[in-house]
């Protein structure tokens, strides 16, 4: 599942495309505006220490230089105004206020303030000044709040991002930009120019997805990822009946190009009238809970390069006319529940086909594979009821992802499968299988990602080498003590190794994985000290070592860990006092601290949890807390994981 993660790429809109600006120093730029600017700077701090992404645009600006030529600044050739502003990746900080200077640049056009911080301000309503604005970008810098209706008097937008305006370092959403329904409802027809929306991570909880029925005919670019939409689908949400009327010389024809609405909580059956979008060339409904078969209008999306319908519940068969759509170079139909057997040879048609992604019954012929995917480089077959290694695999010279996971494949690994990908694997997952035997070592020298986990693998632990990210073995029966070897990955950051037969005692040199942010060495014989050099690990939040024969004081620093997570220290031999940490709050980011079934003496007040918004479950054997006094949060949060 790990892996699944990475494969969402998130962006922000560029809008360069769209908006040519002309660029010129025929006119000299307006004191007024050019002192605007200066005051706008001056209104923010400028951080550069916290990300070495950023590069300030203002340190170009020189007072008394036509600021038409300034970094990030573009002016009108003929009448000087300035109308554009781009300042994105400038490392600005600080709010805006409603009585900035800002809001006196009322020519611009298009303004971009992405990639900045402005510590969840608002979007102001004052924002509405900007008349002539085309292009709004406000992607991922850090706004929240409602997003105000007074956007929906922009007439002029063609383009609009504000993704990724979201509370990065907590796992609630309080704080991520909203939008409401009426709000939504009049932008949608307000905005009849708009062709490109990025609302990627905006709460959209209380939006109602008929308002959808009303976007405009004319858009490219549809986005809304993770935003907690919720409902059914109607029936004619993409038939936009209200503004075809409105695109005059377009008729029925649709401009979209790019739809994507995942990590939701919609629901219901894709439309039919998805067919009417015939020029689609991205289609992501993933993770939608989405139900019934795949419309047969689809085989009308003849444009279609990526096609991604995965992680829904949709049934019935998958159709053979994917096939025909022959642009596609990227389809993900996996974690579905379709049924029947499938020919996975009628893809290799597909000449441009680089990923496919598929979790169904399939047909093929383990001796006499002929089929061939030039340009395959990811392949993932979980769920497929696959017995064995498919050979084809051989062939696919340029394979970087494999995901063969939870297939019933019981046999040990067979010694071709050793040069699959050789040169460019990256990932493999070959996850709960029923596959046997040892692995001296690992051939491949590009593995970033490797999961073996819930398997019958035996023998040392393999010890994969560098550039190794996640190295994931849980579940089997890998016999003997941890290699220190393990101790020069330094690219590791994920350690796990839970349930096998492992023994002795834990390397203290793992404290030389700087990178290390997750260690599960749980349910294994380990015994001896607790390796305490892992306090060296700057980035340490899961730390699992329960169900072991660990004998040590218990380690304090643990609790000072910035960034943690878990600490599961149960059943060891743990002992002695266990003061309360010299830290006034344990922190906010624990979401589980369990410490029992140990040798630990001591009593902790209770204000050590008040911050621990999101803990999810405390385990104590001696004295714990009363939770009497705790605030409502976290009692609340308490009582649904009782301690
Ligand atoms: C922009 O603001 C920063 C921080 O307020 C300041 O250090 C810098 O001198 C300003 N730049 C200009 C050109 O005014
Ligand atoms: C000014 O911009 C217009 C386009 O808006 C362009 O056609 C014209 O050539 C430009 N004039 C100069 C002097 O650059
Ligand atoms: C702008 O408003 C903020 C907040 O209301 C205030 O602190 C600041 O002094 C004002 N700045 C100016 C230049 O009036
Ligand atoms: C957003 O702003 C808040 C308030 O200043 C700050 O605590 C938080 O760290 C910021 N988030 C990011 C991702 O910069
Ligand atoms: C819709 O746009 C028009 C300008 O085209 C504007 O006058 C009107 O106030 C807007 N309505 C809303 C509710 O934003
Ligand atoms: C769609 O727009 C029309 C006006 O153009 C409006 O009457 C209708 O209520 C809108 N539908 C939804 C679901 O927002
Ligand atoms: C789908 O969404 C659920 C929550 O809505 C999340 O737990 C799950 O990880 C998501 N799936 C993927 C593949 O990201
Ligand atoms: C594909 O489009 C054509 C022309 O618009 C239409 O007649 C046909 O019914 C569509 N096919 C499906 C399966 O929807
Ligand atoms: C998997 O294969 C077995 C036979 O090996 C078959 O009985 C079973 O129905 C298949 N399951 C699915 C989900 O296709
Ligand atoms: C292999 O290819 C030949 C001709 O290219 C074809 O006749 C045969 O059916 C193919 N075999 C399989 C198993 O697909
Ligand atoms: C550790 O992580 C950082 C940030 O992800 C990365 O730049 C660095 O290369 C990593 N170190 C190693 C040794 O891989
Ligand atoms: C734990 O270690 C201490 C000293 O290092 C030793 O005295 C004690 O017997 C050990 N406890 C167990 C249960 O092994």
């Amino acid at each position: 599942m790990e892996f699944y993660r990475s494969l969402y790429f998130l962006f922000c809109l560029s809008g360069q495309l769209l908006l040519n600006l002309p660029f010129s120093t025929a006119q000299l730029c307006h004191p007024v505006q050019s002192d605007a600017l200066l005051q706008f700077n001056n209104s923010l701090i400028v951080e550069t220490d916290t990300d070495s992404n950023c590069d300030p645009k203002m340190t170009t600006w020189t007072n008394g230089l036509d600021c038409c030529l300034w970094d990030g600044v573009t002016c009108d050739n003929v009448t000087g105004n300035i109308i554009g502003l781009d300042l994105s990746y400038s490392c600005l900080q600080g709010t805006i206020y409603s009585n900035n200077s800002l809001f006196a640049l009322r020519h611009l056009q298009s303004l971009n303030l992405a990639f900045n911080n402005f510590r969840t301000s608002p979007i102001l309503p004052e924002l509405s000044v900007f008349a002539e604005l085309r292009h709004l970008n406000l992607c991922d810098s850090n706004f929240s709040g409602l997003v105000p209706v007074e956007i929906s008097f922009l007439s002029k937008l063609v383009l609009i991002d504000l993704s990724q305006n979201y509370k990065k370092d907590g796992m609630f959403k309080d704080q991520s930009l909203k939008i409401e329904n009426t709000g939504f409802k009049i932008l949608v027809q307000n905005l009849t120019e708009l062709r490109e929306l990025n609302l990627d991570f905006i709460d959209m909880s209380a939006i109602s997805l008929s308002s959808f029925v009303n976007l405009s005919s004319s858009f490219t670019f549809f986005c809304a990822v993770d935003c907690i939409l919720q409902g059914e689908l109607p029936p004619n949400i993409f038939s936009l009946p209200n503004l075809l009327d409105l695109s005059l010389d377009f008729n029925d024809f649709m401009s979209l190009e790019s739809l994507t609405l995942s990590f939701t909580s919609i629901s219901g059956k894709i439309p039919n009238s998805i067919g009417e979008f015939k020029n689609l060339k991205t289609l992501h409904l993933s993770n939608c809970t989405l139900t019934g078969s795949i419309p047969s209008s689809l085989v009308n999306l003849t444009k279609l390069t990526t096609l991604d319908l995965s992680h829904n519940e949709l049934t019935g068969h998958i159709p053979s006319f994917v096939v025909k759509l022959e642009q596609l170079m990227d389809v993900d139909l996996s974690l579905n529940n379709f049924i029947g057997v499938l020919d996975l040879g009628i893809f290799s048609t597909l000449k441009n086909l680089q990923a496919l992604r598929l979790t169904v019954e399939l047909n093929l012929m383990y001796n006499s594979m002929n089929h061939t995917f030039p340009k395959l480089d990811t392949l993932a077959l979980p769920s497929c009821n696959l017995t064995e290694f498919p050979p084809f695999l051989n062939s696919l010279k340029m394979l970087r992802e494999l995901d063969l996971s939870k297939n019933k494949i019981g046999v040990q690994i067979p010694r071709w499968f050793w040069d699959v990908g050789k040169g460019t694997l990256q990932s493999l997952d070959i996850s709960s299988n029923l596959i046997e035997g040892g692995i001296q070592q690992f051939p491949w020298k590009e593995l970033i990602n490797v999961d073996l986990s819930d398997n019958l693998f035996q023998g040392p632990l393999p010890i994969p080498s560098l550039p190794i990210v996640l190295f994931r073995v849980d579940d089997n029966r890998f016999s003997g003590e941890i290699p220190s070897s393990i101790c020069k990955v330094s690219s590791l950051k994920s350690l796990r190794l839970a349930r096998n037969n492992l023994f002795g005692s834990i390397p203290q040199c793992l404290g030389n994985l700087a990178n290390l942010s997750r260690i599960d060495l749980s349910a294994n014989k380990f015994e001896g000290r607790f390796p305490q050099a892992i306090d060296n690990c700057a980035s340490l939040a899961w730390l699992n070592v329960s169900h072991n024969r660990i004998n040590d004081t218990f380690p304090k620093w643990l609790l000072e860990a910035p960034s943690l997570q878990v600490i599961a220290l149960e059943f060891n031999e743990f002992h002695g006092q266990i003061d309360p940490p010299t830290v006034p709050f344990l922190p906010s980011s624990l979401l589980m601290f369990s410490i029992s079934n140990n040798n630990l003496k001591g009593q902790w007040p209770e204000e050590f949890f008040l911050r621990c918004l999101n803990l999810m479950k405390v385990l104590f054997r001696f004295h714990r807390p009363p939770l009497k006094s705790i605030p409502l949060q976290t009692i609340r949060l308490v009582e649904r994981f009782p301690l």
